[in-house]
């Protein structure tokens, strides 16, 4: 598509993000977890991108930090949660485009690897290697056998996945347990 602008989110965005998490997942479990997400002091530095078609905030992404339980080495790592494009746009490039944004100012910024817990269909298209779990990469809460695969890390950094393995623990909003069960009574 064309005319797309990707900008780094300020705190006068605060409302288009509301409305474009709403409205992508139909309900505002999302849209609430971003709000506690942006006020996270742990979750910090965080990258959070909007993309733009002419005036309209039309998708959102963000990407807080992630860490090594109970280790004291503790590389700059991320985990990305949610993303999220209003319905009327998806399928047309924007959640790629959001994702591969968010990548590179990632490895700018000196992150090394970043986590995601989404479809395992979409997400290796962006480089996200499916169970991260098999890597040396637990999951903040254990996953059901079926999903591993949706448990996925990508490299950012010349290493590879040769720079510490672990239990990965999010930051404080985002470590919580209802962000890890599918239940849909939370919604
Ligand atoms: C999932 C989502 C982020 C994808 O963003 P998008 O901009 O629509 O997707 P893109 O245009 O970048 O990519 C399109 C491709 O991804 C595939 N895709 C889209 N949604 C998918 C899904 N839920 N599961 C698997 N594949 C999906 C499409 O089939 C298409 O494949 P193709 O390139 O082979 O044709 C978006 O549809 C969305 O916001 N959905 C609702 C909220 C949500 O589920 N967020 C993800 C939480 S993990």
């Amino acid at each position: 598509m064309n005319s797309i602008k990707i900008k780094l989110t300020k705190e006068n965005d605060f409302t288009n993000i509301m409305d474009v998490e709403k409205q992508a997942f139909g309900y505002d479990k999302e849209a609430k977890l971003v709000a506690d997400l942006l006020k996270d002091k742990t979750a910090e530095p965080m990258v959070s991108l909007l993309a733009f078609h002419d005036k309209e905030a039309i998708g959102h992404i963000l990407f807080t930090r992630a860490y090594f339980y109970g280790q004291k080495e503790q590389p700059m790592m991320h985990i990305l949660a949610p993303l999220a494009i209003k319905p009327k746009y998806q399928n047309q490039g924007i959640g790629g485009l959001l994702i591969q944004t968010g990548l590179k100012l990632l490895q700018k910024k000196g992150s090394k690897l970043v986590f995601v817990l989404g479809h395992k269909e979409y997400y290796p298209k962006f480089g996200f290697i499916p169970g991260a779990e098999s890597k040396g990469y637990l999951p903040p809460y254990p996953i059901l056998e079926e999903y591993k695969d949706s448990w996925m890390v990508q490299s950012l950094n010349e290493k590879g996945f040769d720079i510490g393995k672990g239990k990965i623990m999010c930051c404080i909003e985002l470590n919580k347990p209802e962000h890890w069960r599918d239940d849909e009574s939370d919604r």
